[in-house]
């Protein structure tokens, strides 16, 4: 899908600031420094819309971009980053928990997951969240250009048979650093889109 004009709308922290129009949200989630912010950025083909840092922690609040009003996506804070002061990490928590409990508009839950490691005890605990809350959801198992490109494959199926053993949600690969794979990743996030209109 080829987005003309992504557009920054607002940084929440409470649902009264969360964009009162009914557009689909797609939503992106998992653990600090996994590649969110990232991965929205290469995906519309925009080096600086949402904001990274390979500091762990960079995004704090719920930030909405217009995607040519036709839906948002929205960048989530990452859980699990240690360094945070526990009240900082508290209310990073309570942010993304309140926002998955009380959006209505949410299309498609995107969770990432690092390809080279196994699924930390917060990334099941979400991955549980997920499955009992009913959303869709699909998995991106993110920064695949730091494994060998044979290996993608078969490490994407070990890291679906540890989440996802019944194998019922699709997984893919994708690398913002070498801007592959996003093909795919727009054309599952498309069904979503079609799916509300
Ligand atoms: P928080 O906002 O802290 O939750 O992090 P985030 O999940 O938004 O991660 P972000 O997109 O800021 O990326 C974190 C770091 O990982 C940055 O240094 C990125 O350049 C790097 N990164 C993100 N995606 C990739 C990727 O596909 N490959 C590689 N090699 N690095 C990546
Ligand atoms: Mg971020």
């Amino acid at each position: 899908m080829l987005i003309k004009n992504p557009e920054f709308k607002i940084s929440a922290v409470s649902p009264a600031q969360y964009p009162d129009d009914n557009l689909p949200q797609i939503v992106l989630v998992g653990k600090s420094n996994v590649g969110k912010s990232s991965f929205i950025n290469t995906i519309v083909n925009r080096k600086k819309l949402a904001r990274t840092s390979s500091e762990p922690g960079k995004t704090r609040q719920i930030n909405f971009y217009n995607m040519d009003n036709k839906f948002y996506f929205v960048d989530l804070p990452g859980y699990g980053y240690s360094k945070m002061s526990k009240v900082e990490q508290a209310k990073v928590g309570s942010f993304i928990e309140q926002y998955l409990n009380t959006s209505k508009n949410i299309a498609l839950i995107v969770f990432l997951i690092d390809i080279r490691h196994n699924p930390s005890e917060n990334d099941r605990l979400m991955y549980r969240y997920i499955i009992d809350s009913e959303r869709p959801c699909i998995i991106i198992t993110s920064k695949a250009d730091k494994i060998a490109v044979t290996k993608v494959d078969s490490q994407v199926r070990n890291l679906q048979e540890q989440l996802n053993p019944l194998k019922d949600l699709t997984f893919i690969p994708f690398s913002a650093e070498r801007r592959i794979y996003t093909e795919k990743a727009w054309e599952e996030i498309e069904k979503f889109i079609k799916s509300e209109e």
